[in-house]
């Protein structure tokens, strides 16, 4: 029976500080993390039980899965103590993976395809290994794939490696999107108690053996790496969810039934309410917002292009535009957060701004703040 085994030990430092506690596979996309939606997709697809790969930050997210039964599965975790590179990982997961072929996914990889096919076409390949791919613009910040024909990988260039004259770098060509299915033949190639990647160390000898192939995906594909690209990968899923919802029930906005909106609330579609969510009076809110389960948006505030996780406090008149709010914040009135198109404002959990504070993200650098900080001066 197919299992499943998701990478979630890394550090997660292009993230920080919005991963100095919590994982990054346990980041919030569309309010869920973003491990939970690909643990109910390998679900759907059939998968029973699912191997975390755990290391930084291992206990929490231990403490949310648990066994696995609330989702349905059943969920075992490996022991790393330090990261162990992505094959290293792997291969801790030998006892649990060794009989039969297993999907092997980024956990921090915001996904929409259907994964039986993809299982179906990798037994027809009958290679050790099949990539997902997608055609990307600007591959040069991606593994990239050289293909022939038949989808056989010829092969495998790490994001170093590939390195076209300046005319051809932004020719679109198949990249890794870090989701793979692998035969138990792969613990051969993987030394144990060893730190191993398997996109510089593994892969490639795969794809000189002729042994590896690509299974191109298409729908939505986004790995939350940097503060704008979690942003962005909500908005993406926020429609995403919108667009496949029956179109007789067709909905602009995400709004749980037990938010409540108070007076009069401008919504601007796409927007994602969570649950016991209260937004007063003459507040603006969207487009382009996730906002949590128990926040409070006091009146005349304004929201837009920004993510608010759970449990936080919003005062009057503020203004928050390209932000993300972690939970437990406290924002005071009159406050002003504001990044741009290239950088955010983060604020970390139980950080709280003061009366008529700007935090205002200068076009190089995301302006983050860090856990339980009071900002009392403003920023910029
Ligand atoms: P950065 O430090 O920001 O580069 O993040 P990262 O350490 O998470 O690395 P990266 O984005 O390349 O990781 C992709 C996925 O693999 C994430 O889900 C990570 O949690 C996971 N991962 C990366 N390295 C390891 C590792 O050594 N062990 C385990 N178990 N998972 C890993």
């Amino acid at each position: 029976m197919t299992k499943g085994i998701i990478l979630s030990g890394g550090w997660g430092t292009r993230l920080r500080p919005l991963t100095c506690f919590t994982p990054k596979t346990l980041m919030p996309v569309v309010n869920k993390p973003v491990i939970e939606r690909q643990m109910m997709l390998l679900k759907e697809a059939g998968v029973k039980e699912i191997v975390l790969a755990v290391s930084v930050l291992a206990d929490a997210l231990k403490s949310y899965f648990k066994d696995g039964s609330k989702l349905g599965l059943k969920v075992h975790y490996t022991d790393e103590k330090h990261p162990m590179g992505t094959a290293g990982a792997i291969k801790l997961a030998e006892s649990y993976l060794k009989n039969d072929n297993f999907f092997m996914l980024n956990g921090d990889v915001i996904l929409n395809f259907d994964f039986k096919e993809m299982l179906t076409k990798h037994e027809k390949y009958g290679g050790i290994g099949t990539i997902a791919s997608r055609i990307i613009e600007d591959p040069t910040r991606y593994g990239v794939l050289i293909v022939d024909g038949s989808e056989k990988i010829l092969k495998f260039l790490e994001k170093s490696e590939y390195n076209p004259p300046a005319e051809e770098r932004a020719r679109p060509m198949p990249i890794n999107a870090g989701i793979y299915i692998l035969e138990p033949e792969i613990f051969s190639y993987i030394e144990p108690k060893k730190k191993i990647s398997i996109e510089l160390e593994i892969f490639p000898k795969l794809a000189k053996e002729k042994k590896l192939y690509q299974y191109p995906i298409s729908g939505i594909w986004k790995d939350i790496g940097q503060p704008l690209e979690l942003l962005e990968g909500n908005i993406l899923l926020m429609k995403d969810i919108l667009k496949s919802v029956n179109l007789k029930e067709h909905k602009d906005n995400l709004i749980d039934a037990s938010a409540k909106l108070e007076g009069r609330v401008l919504i601007y579609p796409p927007v994602t309410i969570g649950a016991n969510t209260v937004i007063r009076n003459n507040c603006i809110i969207g487009p382009n917002t996730v906002i949590g389960d128990n926040v409070y948006i006091d009146e005349n505030s304004e929201i837009k292009e920004s993510l608010i996780y759970k449990d936080v406090y919003v005062s009057k008149n503020v203004r928050v535009e390209k932000s993300i709010i972690s939970d437990n914040c406290l924002i005071r009135d009159d406050v002003l957060l504001q990044g741009n198109e290239q950088k955010l404002v983060i604020l970390a959990s139980f950080v709280e701004v003061l009366k008529n504070i700007k935090i205002i993200a200068p076009t190089t650098t995301d302006l983050s703040i860090c856990h339980h900080e009071v900002v009392k001066e403003s920023i910029s």
